[in-house]
């Protein structure tokens, strides 16, 4: 049986470090770090994670806004609300949940967001610079699986890993951060010819296609790595990963559970990226 790689006490270990080094911060700079995060719409699933990252701001100890704006929001309104918080110095690290509904062009906001307050690192600019390894932030989920990696004292260097799932959220930044640690990645998705092989050859497999339970034990190799960033509700209402978790955890080495896993890391990095903002805004 695997170990179980626990998210939740390792995220509360980091927000421990993170509330240490806030209050350090503070007192050295006579700044509290700032987050703004906007919604759009009344999406239940979004709706939630604007009140848990209301809730992680209040654990570290930062000052946090949260913006609500009705379905009905226009383009110009969201970006007159952007380049505000672009403009206020309480405000270090902006967040605009997504999806947003159609009518809004996603990359406009993510475009507009100045890239010194983009904790999501969604802006380009960020993005160049992971690709080059000189960066400020990591995007929050593909950093909190390194992050578990890491603390859980798994060494990526010349191990076989297969990124399942190309999104510029997780999979693209993901493969990269991986091979930033030395790791040899290979990157699948819904085209992939033999996705079952590819899959068994991975000591790391990480599963992030948005599909509940679709990775079986037929793919997994004995003693893999497994992490799982699906985030699925069952029929029944029950929130699943992408892995089957009863069948592939008695073949890995390590498995994230959901929820539990990945999920309480995603906000916690949101975090450490909010205290970056701010002390880079001090440099
Ligand atoms: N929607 C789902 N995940 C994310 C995320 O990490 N950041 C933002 N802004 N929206 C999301």
């Amino acid at each position: 049986m695997a170990n179980i790689i626990d998210g939740k006490q390792i995220s509360a270990a980091i927000r421990a470090e993170i509330k240490e080094e806030t209050l350090a911060f503070e007192k050295e700079n006579g700044i509290r770090p700032g987050l703004a995060v906007i919604i759009v719409g009344e999406d239940p699933a979004s709706q939630v994670y604007v009140r848990n990252k209301r809730r992680a701001c209040d654990e570290v100890g930062f000052y946090s806004e949260a913006y609500e704006l009705p379905a009905s929001t226009t383009q110009e309104e969201l970006n007159a609300l952007v380049d505000k918080l672009n403009a206020d110095p309480a405000i270090h690290g902006i967040l605009c949940q997504l999806p947003l509904p159609k009518h809004l062009d996603e990359n406009e906001v993510i475009l507009r967001i100045d890239p010194k307050k983009d904790v999501d690192a969604f802006h380009p600019a960020n993005v160049g610079r992971i690709m080059i390894g000189d960066y400020s932030f990591l995007p929050c989920t593909p950093a909190g699986v390194m992050a578990l990696l890491q603390r859980s004292g798994i060494d990526v260097t010349g191990k076989e890993c297969v990124v399942v799932g190309r999104s510029n959220i997780v999979g693209k930044p993901q493969a990269m951060l991986l091979l930033h640690a030395n790791g040899t990645v290979t990157i699948c998705h819904s085209r992939t010819k033999n996705l079952a092989e590819v899959c068994r050859r991975a000591d790391i497999l990480i599963a992030a296609i948005g599909k509940a339970d679709f990775f079986t034990a037929d793919m997994v190799k004995e003693g893999a790595v497994v992490i799982d960033v699906g985030m699925n509700r069952r029929a029944d209402g029950k929130l699943t990963g992408d892995v089957d978790f009863a069948s592939v955890a008695p073949k890995a080495s390590y498995i994230t559970p959901v929820p539990g896993g990945v999920g309480p890391m995603t906000i916690t990095m949101l975090m450490k990226n909010t205290l970056t903002a701010a002390k880079d805004s001090v440099r």
